[in-house]
């Protein structure tokens, strides 16, 4: 029996779209809800948002953005979101490449969190990752210095495509060096994904880069 999607929103709505942040800002957009001048934590394919919402709880004053491109999810968050009465985060129905390019500006981001991106297996859908080389140049791009890219996959073949495209950023630091990614991160709380792929026995990859001071 399928169940009806719950459209109201209990509370306030803090989704916002490309063309708010556009035209206001995120700082008009989050208003007076987190510290001002605070770089943002963005998480790019939230899917359940169990992990934003962790986030975003332990710290209440700093701006996070949720940007996933299933408008099922970014709904059902939003109605979490309004029923726990967090002020401090802003969910974007978009195609993280777009809005991450269009509406992010340089040196605005402390965290960028990409927790299992679909690693699109076949070979001839390569092209659909969300972690190529050109969007990675983004990503550092929007990273104040010493700002945080942060990305988990179980999948083999992606994590080592992962690796190539990041440890070929130059404006990247691997922050686990000499080792490319580790197999847990103590303390960190898993993804609904995560706990799936545990389950299963596939091995995790985590990786942590940081912006450079100077770019070469
Ligand atoms: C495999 S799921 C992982 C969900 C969650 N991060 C987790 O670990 O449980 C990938 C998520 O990313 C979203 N997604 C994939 N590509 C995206 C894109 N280009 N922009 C925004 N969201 C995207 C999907 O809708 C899906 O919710």
């Amino acid at each position: 029996m399928s169940r009806t999607l719950k459209r109201d929103i209990p509370g306030e709505d803090w989704r916002v779209t490309a063309e708010d942040v556009a035209a206001k800002g995120w700082p008009a957009l989050f208003g007076d809800a987190v510290d001002p001048g605070v770089a943002l934590v963005i998480e790019i394919g939230f899917g359940r948002g169990e992990f934003l919402l962790d986030l975003a709880s332990a710290e209440p004053r700093v701006p996070h953005v949720g940007v996933e491109y299933s408008t099922k999810r970014v709904l059902k968050m939003a109605r979490r979101l309004a029923r726990l009465g967090l002020r401090n985060v802003r969910l974007v129905d978009a195609m993280a490449e777009t809005l991450v390019r269009d509406v992010v500006v340089p040196g605005s981001v402390r965290d960028f969190w990409i927790n299992f991106p679909d690693p699109w297996p076949k070979k001839r859908h390569h092209r659909r990752r969300l972690l190529q080389a050109g969007f990675v140049r983004v990503l550092a791009e929007r990273l104040v210095v010493e700002g945080r890219l942060h990305v988990a996959t179980d999948h083999e073949g992606y994590a080592e495509a992962i690796d190539a495209v990041l440890s070929a950023e130059p404006s990247l630091e691997n922050v686990l060096a000499p080792a490319p990614f580790v197999r847990d991160v103590p303390g960190r709380r898993p993804t609904a994904y995560e706990l799936e792929w545990r389950a299963e026995g596939r091995p995790m990859h985590f990786f942590e880069y940081r912006r450079r001071r100077f770019t070469g």
